[in-house]
């Protein structure tokens, strides 16, 4: 697109500070080209560099990505283990880069089941960014909502056992502290790519207020262009959070 038609950047405080995208159609992308699925998620890569770099130098507080379910593991065996090979490849070439941009890496899932070579270097780049301050790049791998959700549960089902706290205590917001990312900005803006319609699982809990934006682009046609669009979509929605629109109108009081 030209400068000339490009509509005006969605102003900064109208920014969503945490988005989460399901980054969908990659074996599309490669099927329409008659190439090897796994060559849609190569170019799914080069998208993740794109949007990553965007959303820093944007001034989005959060980036997370949902690289791998729980589920994924059924896919073919060929498949997963291309997967497995680009997220430690990836990783390896990208860490000096994402490091020098001050981005810090975050990683949510259960890393059990993944090689000790990967797990090792998941531990050394959360640990070599972890003081920056720019955007935080959530990766999800090996992730699930209700497995998230579920560890939650098995947490505060030990701190009960152990008597740090009655089970009449456990409301949603004492609970919360034992999801995935509760230490950082609520989500604002979920993201799905390649015309699908639906959660699979990714951040039940967090879900629960995140504006939700599904786009036909695939994935690796995914833009900076496609990123501004979900932006300014955001930012043109009232959020009520269970309010009526006249309580928001008043400043959100009763
Ligand atoms: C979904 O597309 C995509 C995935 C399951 C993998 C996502 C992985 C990447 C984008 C690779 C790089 C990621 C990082 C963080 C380095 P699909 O295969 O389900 O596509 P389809 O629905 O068209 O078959």
């Amino acid at each position: 697109m030209s400068d000339e038609a490009r509509s005006p950047l969605t102003p900064r405080d109208r920014l969503p500070r945490h988005v989460a995208i399901v980054m969908d159609g990659n074996g599309r992308w490669a099927q329409q080209r008659s190439l090897p699925r796994t060559a849609g998620h190569r170019e799914g890569a080069r998208t993740v560099r794109r949007v990553v770099q965007a959303c820093n130098e944007r001034g989005i507080e959060v980036l997370t990505l949902f690289a791998f379910s729980s589920e994924n593991w059924r896919r073919p065996r060929r498949e997963v283990e291309v997967l497995m090979n680009l997220f430690l490849t990836t990783l390896r070439s990208e860490i000096r880069r994402l490091d020098t941009a001050n981005i810090r890496l975050r990683f949510i899932g259960d890393p059990g089941a993944f090689s000790a070579t990967l797990q090792s270097y998941i531990v050394k780049a959360q640990q070599r960014t972890a003081g920056n301050t720019g955007l935080t790049l959530v990766i999800a791998a090996n992730y699930g909502g209700r497995w998230d959700i579920a560890q939650a549960a098995r947490r505060v089902a030990e701190d009960v056992a152990a008597g740090r706290l009655q089970p009449a205590d456990v409301t949603p917001a004492v609970l919360h502290p034992y999801t995935c990312l509760s230490d950082l900005p609520e989500l604002d803006l979920f993201i799905r790519t390649a015309g699908e319609q639906r959660i699979s699982n990714f951040l039940l809990w967090q879900l629960a207020y995140t504006e939700l934006y599904f786009t036909d682009r695939l994935w690796p046609d995914f833009d900076v262009d496609d990123l501004e669009a979900a932006c300014a979509a955001f930012a043109s929605r009232q959020r009520r959070f269970g309010l009526t629109a006249e309580q928001i109108a008043r400043g959100g009081h009763a």
